[in-house]
């Protein structure tokens, strides 16, 4: 394995209850709290009314934030931080999925920042040295892991730019995991966020060093286990054991113990990242028609770790065939699972249309350098043209 160092700060309370069992204990010193949501779900189906109730039997002065959208834009984060100064927020309280902890926790870096922080921590990485508003986290939509990093992702409309920075000082203090909060959760962005712990799983799988190592061998049981919980979920939409276990896999996906020691490629992220800059697409689903056209284009150059995903992860019967053979039909094996679920397999069936001016959003795809090859943008581009 590659040298490391592992931190991870967050505190993590996790099974049905643990959001009345213990928030008012983890809000003690905090005075004024800032209510970050998105754009009205957890109104629908309770879990607004149950942590208001919360917050105001604690004496806490509730500053509501809402309308938080998918992929949070860098205007949405500002106009946070301006609220959280103008009514001196001591701690931020996050509720919802990836969209509104990102947006949180570059709110709770601006809030305390006199410089803008685009410049500063996202358009290249910086060093954090004043220190956040605390956030804490209660995850609603399970999928991007981001309960328990310091990763946000943040989209500048105005530089059509999609970019995501992990700053350890950004991990939220606590994360309350109720898998219940997931219930309401629709058919399709089950799909989406359960695709996506998937896809962070084989960014970090398809990439170097590849002798043995303990982070593959984690992925590998992952990798079965998001596949077998997702069609659970699918088939019984209230089966707890299944939400429970999407919901720490999303988790541990992201929690950095994965990455240790490995490269890790996320060359399917980048490309997904720069899509939703320009057409603001659905994370999770553009994964899943990323993923098989981008993996059919490199397969040939990591046989041995597809094989290998087809005998481990697929259960594949190597018997007979070559290495090459089984490592196309491990990529095959992958595109069935996403047509068997109905994902989405063209960008077209996203509402994407082929008049976007896709070369320049290929151009502009960051190209990462630790899965098998470095890509080029005429590939990348090549990549996009095949997924419609
Ligand atoms: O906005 P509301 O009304 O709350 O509805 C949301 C939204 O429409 C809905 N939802 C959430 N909880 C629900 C619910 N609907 C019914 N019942 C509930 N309990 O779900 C929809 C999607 O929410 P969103 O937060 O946008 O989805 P997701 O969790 O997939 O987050 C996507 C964002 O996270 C970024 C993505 O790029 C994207 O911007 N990512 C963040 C990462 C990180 N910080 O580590 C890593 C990922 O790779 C990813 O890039
Ligand atoms: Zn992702």
């Amino acid at each position: 394995m590659n040298n490391f160092v592992f931190e991870n700060s967050t505190k993590v309370y996790f099974g049905e209850g643990c959001v009345e069992e213990y928030l008012s204990s983890l809000i003690v010193k905090a005075k004024t709290i800032m209510l970050a949501y998105g754009r009205g779900s957890i109104k629908k189906n309770g879990i607004y009314d149950k942590i208001v109730s919360i917050l105001s039997n604690s004496d806490k002065t509730i500053v509501e934030f809402d309308g938080i959208m998918s992929n949070p834009t860098y205007a949405k984060v500002q106009e946070g931080a301006e609220l959280a100064k103008k009514h001196h927020v001591d701690m931020i309280l996050a509720v919802g999925g990836g969209s509104v902890m990102d947006c949180s926790k570059a709110i709770a870096l601006a809030a305390v920042y006199d410089g803008d922080i685009w410049q500063d921590f996202w358009a290249r990485q910086g060093v954090i040295s004043c220190t956040p508003l605390p956030l804490g986290v209660i995850v609603t939509v399970s999928g991007t892991g981001s309960e328990c990093n310091g990763g946000a992702v943040i989209t500048n409309e105005e530089a059509k730019i999609k970019t995501g920075k992990d700053y350890p000082q950004l991990n939220p203090k606590f994360a309350l995991l109720d898998p219940t909060y997931t219930f309401s959760v629709s058919k399709t962005q089950l799909l989406s966020g359960g695709f996506d712990t998937l896809s962070h799983i084989m960014e970090i799988y398809f990439s170097t060093p590849d002798m043995d190592n303990v982070s593959d061998d984690l992925a590998e049981a992952l990798m079965r286990g998001v596949i077998r919980d997702l069609r659970a979920a699918v088939k019984n939409p209230q089966d707890y054991t299944a939400r429970s276990n999407l919901m720490w896999e999303a988790t541990m996906a992201e929690n950095r113990l994965l990455k240790l020691g490995k490269m890790t490629d996320f060359q399917a992220h980048m490309m997904e990242h720069q899509l939703g800059a320009y057409v603001d697409c659905n994370h999770g689903l553009a994964l899943a028609v990323l993923h098989p056209v981008y993996y059919r284009h490199i397969c040939s150059k990591g046989i041995a770790k597809f094989a290998r995903f087809a005998a481990h992860v697929w259960d594949i019967d190597a018997f007979g065939k070559n290495e090459a053979t089984l490592a196309r039909e491990g990529v095959e094996a992958l595109a069935d699972f996403i047509q068997e679920l109905g994902l989405p397999t063209t960008l077209r069936e996203l509402g994407i249309s082929k008049d976007i001016p896709l070369a320049e959003i290929a151009d502009s795809v960051p190209l990462t350098a630790g899965g098998y090859g470095k890509l080029t943008h005429e590939e990348v581009l090549q990549i996009f043209q095949t997924c419609f």
